[in-house]
Parts: structure tokens; C-alpha cells; sequence
């Protein structure tokens, strides 16, 4: 295939725009609302942003100032005299589309009385925008956010509050946002669709944010506005309608986390959050891919009719986790899609002077898209002439900015440099790739597993509500120095990202083996207590992963068996614990498997008080060779 994919920025029209997981905080109140919004943005910066805005209510109009880059690029620049007592502040950390000045937010609408700020995606938004644009609107950003002030003026006239209801009911998708209007220059409208939105209350005004770090020295009397709710807010108080339109009768509760414990949504540890944010992650990232029929829309692949029947060979690159998310990816795409696929470490892939035949698409997958190993691989597929796409998680980051092509994980940031949530959007990712390329090439009639990935966010979240206790496997694996993982299949690629866990974090020695290569070497370390977590999610396989573990047991090694609720009873008389996993269809069974063997790791890590967040000889990125 020629190298014929354009280069993703910002002349690509084809690419989608989106931003979420961004900060927010608006205010109403008795004081200048400047310094809470810089303030509340800097108690915001720990979630990782690219740009940053404000938009402060006067009389004659709507003070936007806003910038790329960190936060101090808007200091320099904000009039710090301003007076004003409403206003709204953002930090966009963008998934997909680049980070600049113009695509940072407050938007505005076409008379500049207007601005609104935004966390999530609205789906519908190139409707939107075009019947917008239609009546004589005019956009200046590449966002889908631009709707929204543009939605409010449309409802002229009407109070803030009636035009904020007339916008929820046109957007589509997961959002939420906040509006100054300079026609009611007392009030922060803000409406919530799915993505998180506190009201802080305080004694000389009322503050709204998109995370109660921002509200914590100023109040600790919060209201969580609730999905489909709008919320008017002044000085004088706040008042909040329901889907219906009827106003919610609802009282504060007081919040007692610390700031640090906040800034980890209260979870003792960035990692455990990034685990329970999983199904939140995973809705994220399938949103807008999949079309009403079921089939997949890589719309940021830019594709042309008979792009995906030339591609003949997939060439995966990665590191580390990302490794572990195309061995996975490799076993996908052979299997539905039988186009062959090669795996290498990216550390290797550069220096061993790879062959890529014609049709080769050579695809990068990493987190922080900055893997200098990985740069380098790319590198010299550019070189060879192949076209390369990225799998990321980072906007803006050096891989994007490097490859043809840009699919976004859509996770959101990762703090911890453990990787749990960048892993398993990584594979939803690939396994929609995956079907994408099964469509073209194995066009026969098969059972789809489109429904199976999109049921996975609902049972990720099912499942870490109820956050099974690991309790004696966790002793058991934190008294031993030697832990060994095994599976067959898609088990095994799943299982050594179990054990890159557990070394990561709890610095216990870790190894991943096939279940049926022990028996070539491996066992021989097996004797009576070494612990063995054996991850089964396939029925087709069962038997020969129950002879694996019979010669584990047979040497006196204490077995945790990771298994579908449906396949439970296959273990009830070998395993010394079972953790099961909702059941689900094979093919993306292991997606759920990874949640047990990164809290296994999580809480064993705990149990011997490491660093969990940043283990040691460990970086977040690894920008050197
Ligand atoms: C995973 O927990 C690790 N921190 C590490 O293996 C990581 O996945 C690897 O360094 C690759 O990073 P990247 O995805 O940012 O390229």
C-alpha cells in the first residue's frame, strides 16, 4: 500500500473533535470571581490538560481569555483587574484534535454575550453545527463544544435557564457544561449529561466544578448534580430542575476528604482510581465508533473504499503493557479478521532490521506516545516507506504527531504509572480495529461481537461495584517471592499483563507462562505454596487448562483461578480460591479478566505499603532508550 494517509492535524476535516475529562469551575458570588477560577483550575491541573480559559460576565459583554499550554500561559496573559463576580473557568486535556488557543474553551456565540465551557462529547455535534450554521451562525473552533453557545443564542429572548434546557434537549452524548450569559450577568447556568458536576456552597457565593478538589477551600457543603439536571446559580442561592423541568428539592452533603484525598476522587491511590474508572473509560472510547448497523467507524483512519481489503499484514510495535495489548490484538485480528500479524517489542523492532512486505499497515500502540523505542520504530517504518498508525492515549504527544494516522484511547489521563485503564482501552481499540479489518476481509456471515464489546462497560462497572474481596490470594501472593501466571490463548496474553502487575507494583517476582509450557521447564519451580493464578475464560480450552493446573496442584502449588461465573464449577474442586468474572462472550472475556489481576496486584501492593503510584526505578514515560 502506498503511503497515501494524510498527516493527522489539524487540515485533516475527517478527523473526529473531541475533549473531555477536562476541568471545570465556575463561581457566582459576593467576591471577584478571578482568583477562585485560577485557583480552582490549579487544584484541577493534577488531571492533565493542554490549554486553559476563562470567561468573566460584564455588562457591556463576555471577557474570554484563554491559552495553549500549562496554566501559567494563562496567567501571563489573563487582566487580572477584572472585577467581575461570575465567571467560568477550564482546563481541556483533548483526546482527539489539537490542542490550541482557538480550540480552548470558553466558546463563544456570534455577539460575544455568551460563553460556555464543556467536559464530554457531544455526539451529534456536526448536525448541530451544520443546521447552526445554516441560520447564519459562525464558528471559530474545531470543537464540538462551539454548539453549545451557539445552541444558547439561538434561544434569544429566554432566560438563561429556559435556553439551557432548550440546548440538553438538542445535544446528544455524555457532557457536561457550564454558561455566562452577559444578559443575565448573575448566573452560571450548568447542565450535567453523564459527565461529573458538583455545586459547591458557600457563604458569600456558590461554586460549581467538575471535581470537589477544586471546592475544598472554600466549601465542603457540596450537591452532586444528577444526570439530565440543570442547575441556575447566583450569589443569592441555586436552584436545580430535573429532566422534567421540575424543580429538585435537594440538600448538601459535607465532604470530610482531605485535598489530597480528593484529587484521587477519595481513593487512597491514583491507580485504584484509574481501575474503578475502567467502564467509564471503555464507554468513552467506544462512543461514536460504532454505527446504529453495528459496524465500526474509525472515522480518524480517514479511510477510502479498499483501504482496509489492502492492508495484508499488520506489523504491531509497543512496550510494556501496550506489548501485552497487541499480543492480545494479534490473536483478534488472525483469528476474525485471518490477516497475519507480527508483535514485537519496539526495543527490539528497531535494531533488528524487520522485514515489512508489501501491505504491511505498521500500527504503534502506546499510552503516553512519547515510548522513545517506539518513536524510533516508527521511525523507521516512516522511513521504509510503510504507513503507520498510532494506538494512544495522548493528544498532541509525539507519536501522534509523528504517525498517518491517530486512533485515541479516550481514557483520560493516567497518573499512576502502572497502566490499568490505557491497557484495556487499548484493547477495545484493537478489537474494534480488528472487526473493522474482519469485515472486509471474512465478509461471510458470523456472530458479531460488536454487542459483546459495548455490554463490557456495564459489566466492568457491575463488577467493580460489588469489588470482590481478594483477601487470603492476597496474603498468599504477598508472602511469596515467586508468583506464576498462566493461560492459553487470549488467557495468556492477559496473564502477562497480570504478572507485569504485580512485579510493577509490589516488586514480588513474576512470570507469565502458556499453561501448557510449564511442563517444559517451569514446573520444576512449582513446589508445596507457590502460588499459581490461572486465568480461564474459555469454555473450548477448559480442559486442558484444568490438566495444566492438576500438575501445578500435583506439586503442592496453591492455585487462584480467574473464571467466568459461567465457567465456575470447572474449578470448584481443583483451585484454592476462584475469583469469578460476569460472564460474557469469549472473545472479549479477558477484557474483564484484566480487572482481578490489576486489584490482585493493587492490594498485595498495599499489603506491603510500596509506592503503588510511582514504584520505584519506574518512570510514567520512558523518553529514553
Ligand atoms: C505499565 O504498567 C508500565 N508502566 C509500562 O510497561 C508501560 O506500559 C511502557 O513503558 C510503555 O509505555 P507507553 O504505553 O507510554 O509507550
Amino acid at each position: 500500500m502506498p503511503p497515501q494517509y494524510r498527516q493527522a492535524g489539524p487540515d485533516n476535516p475527517s478527523r473526529k473533535v473531541i475533549t473531555h475529562v477536562c476541568g471545570i469551575v465556575g463561581y457566582a458570588g459576593a467576591h471577584p470571581a478571578l482568583p477562585f477560577l485560577l485557583e480552582g483550575l490549579e487544584r484541577l491541573e493534577y488531571r492533565g490538560y493542554d490549554s486553559a480559559g476563562v470567561a468573566l460576565v460584564e455588562s457591556e459583554g463576555v471577557y474570554v481569555e484563554k491559552a495553549a499550554g500549562r496554566l501559567s500561559s494563562l496567567v501571563a496573559v489573563v487582566d487580572k483587574s477584572r472585577p467581575a463576580h461570575v465567571g467560568i473557568g477550564h482546563t481541556r486535556w483533548a483526546t482527539h484534535g489539537p490542542p490550541t488557543d482557538d480550540n480552548a474553551h470558553p466558546h463563544t456565540d456570534c455577539a460575544g454575550r455568551v460563553a460556555a465551557i464543556h467536559n464530554g462529547i457531544i455526539e451529534n455535534y456536526r448536525e448541530l453545527r451544520a443546521e447552526l450554521e445554516k441560520s447564519g451562525h459562525v464558528f471559530s473552533s474545531e470543537t464540538d463544544t462551539e454548539v453549545i453557545p451557539h445552541l444558547l443564542e439561538a434561544g434569544e429572548g429566554h432566560s438563561l435557564g429556559e435556553r439551557a434546557l432548550y440546548a440538553r434537549g438538542r445535544l446528544e452524548g455524555a457532557y457536561a457544561f457550564l454558561a455566562v450569559s452577559a444578559d443575565e450577568p448573575d448566573a452560571v447556568v450548568a447542565v450535567r449529561q453523564a459527565s461529573p458536576l458538583v455545586l459547591g456552597l458557600g457563604d458569600t457565593g456558590n461554586y460549581l466544578a467538575s471535581d470537589i478538589t477544586a471546592l475544598l477551600p472554600y466549601t465542603r457543603e457540596v450537591m452532586i448534580l444528577d444526570n439530565g439536571e440543570m442547575a441556575v446559580v447566583t450569589g443569592r442561592g441555586v436552584e436545580i430542575r430535573d429532566a422534567a423541568g421540575l424543580v429538585v428539592d435537594r440538600t448538601a452533603s459535607h465532604i470530610e476528604w482531605t485535598t489530597e484525598e480528593a484529587s484521587r476522587g477519595g481513593y487512597p491511590h491514583f491507580m485504584l482510581k484509574e481501575i474503578m474508572e475502567q467502564p467509564d473509560a471503555w464507554a468513552d472510547c467506544l462512543r461514536g465508533r460504532i454505527g446504529a448497523d453495528g459496524a465500526v467507524i474509525l472515522e480518524e483512519l480517514g479511510l477510502r473504499p479498499g483501504d482496509l481489503e489492502r492492508v495484508l499484514r499488520v506489523q504491531l510495535i509497543a512496550a510494556g503493557t501496550a506489548y501485552h495489548a497487541c499480543l492480545m490484538a494479534q490473536r483478534w485480528l488472525e483469528e476474525w479478521a485471518r490477516v497475519p500479524v507480527r508483535v514485537d517489542v519496539a526495543s527490539e523492532f528497531r535494531y533488528q532490521h524487520p522485514i515489512l512486505s508489501p501491505g504491511t499497515v505498521v500500527v504503534a500502540v502506546s499510552q503516553s506516545g512519547e515510548t522513545a523505542d517506539t518513536l524510533a520504530s516508527v521511525a523507521l517504518a516512516k522511513d521504509a516507506g510503510f504507513p503507520v498508525w498510532a494506538v494512544t492515549n495522548v493528544v498532541g504527544s509525539t507519536l501522534a504527531r509523528e504517525v498517518h494516522r491517530v486512533l485515541y484511547t479516550r481514557a483520560g489521563p493516567e497518573v499512576s504509572v502502572c497502566s490499568t485503564k490505557a491497557y484495556t482501552t487499548q484493547l477495545l481499540v484493537l478489537a474494534l480495529l480488528a472487526d473493522a479489518l474482519a469485515d472486509v476481509h471474512r465478509p461471510e456471515p458470523r456472530s458479531s461481537v460488536i454487542p459483546h464489546l459495548q455490554s463490557l462497560p456495564a459489566l466492568g462497572a457491575a463488577w467493580l461495584r460489588e469489588r470482590r474481596d481478594l483477601g487470603a490470594s492476597v496474603a498468599r501472593v504477598a508472602a511469596a517471592p515467586s508468583v506464576f501466571y498462566i493461560g492459553r490463548g487470549l488467557d495468556y496474553a492477559v496473564a502477562l499483563e497480570g504478572q507485569l502487575k504485580l512485579k510493577e507494583i509490589s516488586y514480588i517476582h513474576a512470570e507469565a507462562y502458556p499453561a501448557g509450557e510449564l511442563k517444559h521447564g517451569t514446573l520444576a519451580l512449582i513446589e508445596p505454596g507457590v502460588p499459581v493464578v490461572a486465568v480461564a475464560t474459555s469454555a473450548a480450552l477448559m480442559p486442558k487448562v484444568r490438566s495444566n493446573i492438576m500438575e501445578v496442584r500435583a506439586r503442592g502449588g496453591s492455585v487462584l483461578a480467574v473464571v467466568p461465573e459461567s465457567l465456575a464449577d470447572e474449578m470448584q474442586d481443583l483451585a484454592d480460591a476462584i475469583i469469578t468474572i460476569p460472564a460474557t462472550d469469549e472473545r472479549v472475556a479477558p477484557v474483564l479478566a484484566a480487572l482481578p489481576l490489576q486489584l490482585l496486584a493493587y492490594d498485595v501492593a498495599t499489603a506491603l505499603d510500596r509506592d503503588v503510584d510511582k514504584p520505584r526505578n519506574l518512570a510514567k514515560s520512558v523518553t529514553v532508550e
